[in-house]
């Protein structure tokens, strides 16, 4: 018997990891594994979906054993599990969704489909220090890039989350942006937390691009890749000469300028728009220590807070989906059965 009122299960596998985790009473990691996918998927240049999915059925069953036995609980000490079931690639889905379901039945227990979107903002609020709701959300993933007006409440649940859609990518997300750029500067996927730690140690000249910056809180990135082709194109020349360390750092730096400005300049528009002081950014290019820095100083001379998910917390995990998990079982926003996977989920349209 353990002595926490909720114990939860949480499994995560929309892309290329493949986590458990236990989480008591909606704040407490009581253990995790995670199984990640990049180093097979480095020579590929990024995700092949078929391929996802086989390693996450392979992977699933050892990654939920290790988090269960970290946490020191037993099956029969869960109170419920909750899974991912979109936005991400359908058969790397079915796999968490499909094992989560079969588990639930076998135990009798509650099981709930989680939006990956509002996980990783929720997760952020496992913090001390968290801002209480409203706040305005920054989403920087991979997959997606959005801006959100975050509430609390609602007559029936108080306490859960609710997230209307301020604008988002018309085009690639940051995360993908930082991928592709890599690709060209022949770092391998993912290639965020690299480039980061070029730019960050650069101190030479950086080249410089345009900020990409469509009108309202929408985001465009694809101009910024597409201009950062071209550079790299025009320093190679035409015999195609590879680039020296000092270029492609000088290059990954104005990237990563233009990038972390624009994610900036929109974060505070949003604030200005909703009137809002609190903003937290989760996903994995919240992790960028560029775009940490920059936003924290320039939200400050604002009189805004800038408030970042914990670094462990900003890559795919299933803290973020046990912790999302636990709000909507709470409110009673569970489906006992019969899930589908929603790869082209969204968070706060029409709200
Ligand atoms: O949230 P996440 O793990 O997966 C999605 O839901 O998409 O985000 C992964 C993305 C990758 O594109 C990766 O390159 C990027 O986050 N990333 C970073 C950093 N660390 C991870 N991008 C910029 N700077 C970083 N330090
Ligand atoms: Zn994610």
């Amino acid at each position: 018997m353990s002595s926490y009122a909720t114990i939860l299960l949480g499994l995560e596998s929309s892309c290329d990891e493949t986590a458990a985790a236990v989480l008591a009473d909606g704040r407490r990691v009581l253990g995790q594994a995670i199984a990640s996918q990049a180093d097979f998927f480095a020579e590929f240049g990024g995700v092949v979906p078929e391929l996802a999915g086989r390693n996450h059925a392979a992977k699933i069953l050892p990654v939920v054993k290790e988090a269960m036995s970290r946490a020191g609980v037993t099956y029969a000490d869960l109170d419920g599990i909750a899974v991912t079931s979109g936005p991400g690639l359908t058969g790397a889905l079915l796999v968490g969704l499909n094992f989560g379901k079969a588990l639930a039945l076998g135990l009798n227990k509650p099981y709930v489909g989680v939006n990956h979107l509002a996980a990783h903002l929720q997760v952020t609020l496992l913090a001390e220090n968290a801002p209480e709701p409203p706040f305005v959300g920054l989403l920087v993933s991979g997959g997606h890039t959005a801006l959100y007006e975050v509430k609390q409440g609602l007559t029936d649940s108080p306490e859960l989350l609710r997230f209307r859609l301020l604008g988002e990518t018309i085009d690639d997300a940051a995360g993908e942006a930082y991928d592709k750029v890599g690709r060209m500067l022949g770092v391998p996927y993912p290639a965020g937390a690299i480039l980061d730690g070029w730019a960050n140690e650069f101190t030479g000249k950086a080249e410089t691009f345009t900020r990409p910056m469509p009108k309202g809180l929408d985001f465009s990135f694809s101009g910024l890749k597409t201009a950062v082709v071209r550079r790299v194109k025009e320093l190679k020349g035409k015999d195609n000469t590879p680039l020296d360390e000092q270029t492609r750092h000088a290059v990954a730096a104005g990237f990563q300028q233009a990038a972390i400005e624009t994610l900036a300049n929109k974060a505070l528009a949003a604030c200005k728009a909703t009137g809002l002081t609190d903003i937290v950014i989760g996903g994995g290019v919240a992790a960028n220590r560029g775009l940490r820095r920059l936003l924290t100083k320039q939200a400050a001379a604002q009189g805004i807070t800038a408030f970042f998910a914990p670094m462990e917390f900003c890559t795919d995990n299933a803290v973020m989906i046990a912790a999302r998990g636990y709000q909507l079982l709470k409110a009673g926003k569970f489906d006992p059965s019969g899930l589908e996977a929603s790869p082209n989920m969204e968070l706060g349209v029409g709200e």
